[in-house]
Parts: C-alpha cells; structure tokens; sequence
C-alpha cells in the first residue's frame, strides 16, 4: 500500500521514474489543495446558511494556509472535508489534482498527517506508540517505527529516552501538543492538517511551539492547512489566511499582509483589529527601510578629516567605528575635538545592533527600551551598513496609513476577495 502511494506522488509531481523500492528517503513531496465550491449542511433540512458555504480556494504545495474566523464559522469543518472525517454536501476538494471523494478514506487519511483540537492522544498508548500508530497501520517493521519515533520524538524537542515510555497524564499541555504534532508527521506525509495545534497551552510555550515549527517548517517544507482563531498567531504561521466568517463565508483569501493592508470588508477590518499598522510592522523588515547614512569615522581618525563629512549631516552624532567597520560608540558633534585625532574613549556606546532580517516591531522595541533615536544595522560580519531610527519606522508606519485612508476612501480599489 505504501509503494502505491509513493508510486502515485512521484508519478503527479515529476516525471515518472518509477517507484522507489524500500522504505522511502528523503523528503516527501508537498501536495496542492483546492477547494471548489465546498458547501457543507449537516442538517439539509434547516433554514440559513450551513457550516461551510461555496468555500473555494487554491494553496500551492509546500505553503501553511490558515483558515482563521471566530468560533463555529466552519474552520474544523472545512479541515475534517479534506480527510473525509466530514463528507461535502457538494462541491469538492482536490489533493495534487485529485478529487479527496474517489479515493478510498482509510488510504487517504494515512497520508494526511492531522493534529486535531485538543491534540487527541491516545490516552492508555505510551507516547512512542502513540507517534507509530500511522506507520503500524501501513505496516511498517517494529524497528523502523521505533527509528522513526525517535527521530521525531528529537525533532519536536522532546528526548526519546525520557518521553517514549510515559503516558500523556504524565506529560505537560505543551509536551503533548509536540506529541501530537510529532505523531501526525510520522509517515512523512505531503498534506498536514492542524486544528488550533497549540490552542491548550499558555502564551509563552505556545510563541515557543510557533518558532519551533516555523523553523521546522523550513526544512519540511510541507502543505499544512492549519486553524485557529486567533488573528495574531495567523498572521504569524500563514503564508496564506483565510479569514472566514459565521455562516461559513470566506471573507478573504490572501498573505498576511494583503489582510492587514487592505481588509476586504468592515468584518476583516474589525476581525484583524484596530492595530493593523502595529501588526504590520511585525512582518515588514529593516531591510525594506532605506538606511540612513551615519556620519562614520574610525578609532583615532583625525579630526581634519572627519568635519568636512559633518557638516550636511541630518543626525548631530560620530559613528566610531573600528578597522574592520564594526561599531564602538557614538561621539556627539559636540564632544568633537577642535584637532587631533579620534578618541575610542569619547564614544558611547548606546545604540542596539540590528540586522536585515529584524523586524521592524522588533526594532522599534529594541529603540524604545534603550530608550534612543536610532538603531546601527550590520551585515553578517558585523560591519556597519547604516542606521534606521524611530522616525524612520513611525514615517513607515504613516505611509501604510495614508494607504489605508485611500482604500477606505475608494473601497472599490480594494481588490477582489478571493480566488
Ligand atoms: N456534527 C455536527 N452536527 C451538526 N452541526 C455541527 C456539527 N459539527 C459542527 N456543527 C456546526 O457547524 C458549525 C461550524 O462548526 P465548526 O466546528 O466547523 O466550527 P469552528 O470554526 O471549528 O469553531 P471553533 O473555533 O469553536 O472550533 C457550527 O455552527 C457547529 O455548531
Ligand atoms: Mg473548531
């Protein structure tokens, strides 16, 4: 069963080379999903709206798609389709091309791995057995599974000689959610589906469950549609959102920022919040900002040389630097000796160090607690490539709102809701 369906993924993402014999190596192709005017009723004699309403949208192989909305919008509903815990009233759902409804259920849920709400182990299974059911069910050998076990048992942070042998009474809400997590990648499967995985633990070990799976992700790389109500942890884990609403309406279908940007609707406006900008900044980086050129010298320059640099420069501060351009401090224009040279012993050194790929959220934190104007950005080596300051992100921030003031203002230039 297994090489069937190994034969059938290698078959649809390439060209075919035949299946591979043994167990399988490597990583395993990430699948498409789409949904095409999904309905769901469960009681087809009701007036009003059923829980899913013509859900229709595309997620590329290898992307995280949230489905976000507030509770009983349809979100459980729509994940349970893709598996066929829940059967379409009509419309359909396509994996790699292929409608969900012609393959036989029990074939195609061993290659969904699914986290459900409230993780749902298997309370009277150890956690190792708990992880193999799914490699136990396509038959694999005792001591592949118990390889494979490990491996994620590792992979999700939790040590396999300490964890394999308890129960999950005997493990923490956040051990339990790795446990669940570990336990649906266990076939390495294409499509992941995962229902509010790190709803049941505090915030602190729920922000450290999303790094974690974040950077996994990065290597997995799989197709992971993942719920959640909660708008923040949405724009965070999403490379896509869909933001549904009660009655089972898909109000938007779009990258975080699109959402943040230009809310389809007054519900996707109020859903995501009145700190949109604040959010945003949250997924925009330092390296997006135009740096500001400091005023730079280096330690024991002489001071001939530098004021001739000072005098058109906005910001009133030396930037000392050492001989590879790595920063010591800041000399105000002030504390600048009439002659001699550049003394490491004047600067201050005040401002924090950010990089490229910091956020802006993070650099405008890192500002206000060191409580400065601006922040020195470095490349990799460490060498000075500019500064951003407090203005500069705030007149970012300006810009998205004067943006914003246009969308609302012409609602119509907002584009189209969804494909
Ligand atoms: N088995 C069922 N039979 C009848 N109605 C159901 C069933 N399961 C869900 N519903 C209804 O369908 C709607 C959508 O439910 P669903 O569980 O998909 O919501 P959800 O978005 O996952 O909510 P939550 O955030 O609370 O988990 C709700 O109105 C719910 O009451
Ligand atoms: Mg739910």
């Amino acid at each position: 069963m297994t090489n069937e369906v190994e034969a059938g993924e290698t078959g649809r993402t390439g060209p075919d080379t035949g299946a591979p014999s043994g167990p399988p190596t490597g990583r395993a192709p990430a699948a498409t999903v789409e949904f095409r005017h999904v309905s769901k009723r469960y009681d087809p004699g009701a007036k009003g709206p059923g829980a899913v309403n013509d859900l229709s949208m595309f997620v590329p192989a290898g992307r995280i798609c949230v489905l976000v909305g507030p509770s009983g919008c349809g979100k459980t509903t729509s994940l349970k389709m893709v598996n066929r815990l829940i059967e379409p009233t009509s419309g359909q759902i396509l994996i790699d091309g292929r409608d969900v409804m012609q393959e036989e259920a029990t074939t195609l849920r061993r290659r969904i791995g699914y986290v459900i709400q409230q993780t749902g182990l298997f309370p009277h299974l150890t956690i190792g057995a708990n992880v193999a059911v799914v490699p136990g069910l396509l038959g694999w050998s005792p001591e592949r599974r118990r390889q494979r076990t490990d491996e994620l048992l590792s992979l999700v942070g939790l040590e396999p000689a300490r964890y394999r042998d308890r129960y999950p009474a005997q493990l923490s809400g956040g051990e339990r959610q790795r446990v669940g997590v570990a336990r649906a990648l266990a076939a390495d499967p294409p499509l992941m589906l995962m229902d509010e995985p790190f709803g049941a633990v505090d915030p602190i070990v729920r922000e450290r469950l999303q790094n974690e799976f974040l950077r996994l992700q990065e290597e997995l790389a799989k197709t992971i549609l993942f719920v959640t109500h909660d708008i923040d942890e949405a724009i965070k884990m999403g490379n896509l959102v869909a933001v549904m609403q009660t009655g089972g309406l898909l109000a938007q279908f779009a990258p975080p920022d699109e959402i943040l940007a230009n809310p389809a609707s007054e519900f996707v406006a109020r859903f995501v919040g009145t700190d949109r900008g604040l959010k945003r900044l949250s997924l925009a980086r330092v390296g997006e900002l135009e740096p500001i050129p400091p005023v730079v010298a280096r330690a024991g320059e002489p001071v001939a040389l530098v004021r001739p640099r000072m005098v058109d420069s906005r910001f009133g501060y030396v930037l000392l630097v050492d001989d590879e351009s790595k920063p010591i401090g800041w000399i105000e224009f002030g504390g600048v000796p009439r002659d001699g040279s550049l003394d490491p012993a004047l600067a201050v050194p005040a401002s924090p160090l950010v990089s490229r790929e910091t956020t802006l959220k993070d650099a405008l934190s890192m500002m206000l607690d060191a409580d400065v104007q601006a922040a020195i950005v470095v490349d990799r080596q460490g060498r000075v490539a500019g500064l951003i300051t407090v203005d500069s992100v705030i007149e970012r921030l300006r810009e998205d709102r004067a943006h914003e003031d246009r969308v609302i203002a012409a609602p119509e230039a907002a584009p189209a809701v969804a494909r």
